[in-house]
């Protein structure tokens, strides 16, 4: 895309925009931010209310051609330690991705886009797949909607290290088309086991193919949006795991209304409110999220 003089104005004013509705005053430079300070994490397993919304058969969702029987997993998924869960993302990616030729976007890509981030996270964000950015770096979300996503990660006091990033397909689609519902189901048995090995407590699909791809639904992004779902089975020992739907900041790049960001900001500070601490029994009134109906 040219470099133009409205081109540099039209990204500034986004910029201040986003800093202005997000509160997000500074960018983060590369991986290190340690004035951050993640939420704290209950440590009960409680899903959100209105969860039960999607019931979801994945299985249906494998590919014909799915790969090797290494990267499907057990039915019962074991909690992995830190240093299991990087060894085992790391042997995926060397061994299995990087020269995965399961779908067509095999022909296309420079190299692949495995994800990145705190294998230990309790938050995963899944995008689409690489772009020109992130085919030529290797790196999910380097470009201009990465800087977007990043301000959003700020706006949560959280930096990109402490959270996991990841993508639908790991090749980038030509011409950043949407990938077909056929490369996803190639590509999914790969996203399906980082989350297993991840576990994260929630998970913030952006943009329509990964909600449909994680939810088992054609229903559109903006039905979705805004309300907790769950994927089924991924979690500790099976369990289900939240997910909250938003805009792909692409599309939120796109449409720069205050009505847009105002809805994915509000969606994060859902994801925000699951994840902060509970109130000890018998406790008054404190931070976190209000007990809700029909919760327990
Ligand atoms: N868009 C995505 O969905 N993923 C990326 O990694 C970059 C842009
Ligand atoms: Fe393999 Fe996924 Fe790349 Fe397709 S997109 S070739 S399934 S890694």
């Amino acid at each position: 895309m040219a470099d133009t003089p409205q081109r540099r104005r039209r990204v500034l004013r986004q910029h201040v925009l986003t800093d202005a509705l997000l509160g997000v005053w500074a960018v983060p430079q590369g991986d290190a931010s340690p004035s951050v300070t993640p939420p704290s994490l209950p440590a009960d397993e409680s899903l959100p209310p209105a969860a039960a919304a999607a019931p979801v058969a994945l299985d249906s969702l494998d590919a014909p051609a799915a790969p090797a029987a290494a990267i499907v997993a057990p039915a019962k998924v074991a909690v992995l330690s830190l240093e299991e869960k990087i060894k085992e993302l790391d042997a995926i990616d060397r061994n299995q991705v990087r020269s995965c030729a399961l779908c067509e976007l095999c022909r296309s890509r420079t190299q692949t886009v495995f994800g990145e981030g705190d294998p230990d996270a309790a938050i995963m964000f899944i995008g689409e797949g690489p772009g020109l950015n992130e085919d030529q770096q290797g790196r999910p979300f380097v470009g201009r909607a990465g800087e977007l996503l990043d301000k959003m990660i700020l706006a949560m006091k959280l930096s990109r290290s402490q959270v996991y990033i990841a993508n639908v397909v790991k090749c980038r689609p030509p011409e950043n088309r949407t990938p077909t519902p056929q490369e996803a189901a190639a590509c999914w048995p790969y996203l399906r086991r980082q989350i297993q090995i991840i576990q994260p407590r929630a998970i913030v699909t952006l943009g329509g193919p990964a909600t449909k791809l994680l939810l088992n639904t054609t229903t559109g992004i903006t039905a979705l949006r805004g309300s907790w779902h769950q994927v089924q089975g991924l979690g500790p020992n099976g369990a289900a795991i939240p997910v909250m739907p938003t805009f792909h900041p692409a599309f939120v790049l796109r449409q720069y209304t205050p009505e847009t960001r105002g809805k994915v900001w509000s969606d994060l500070q859902k994801v925000l409110e699951l994840l902060a601490p509970t109130p000890a029994p018998g406790s008054a009134s404190a931070p976190g999220i209000a007990p809700t109906p029909g919760s327990q």
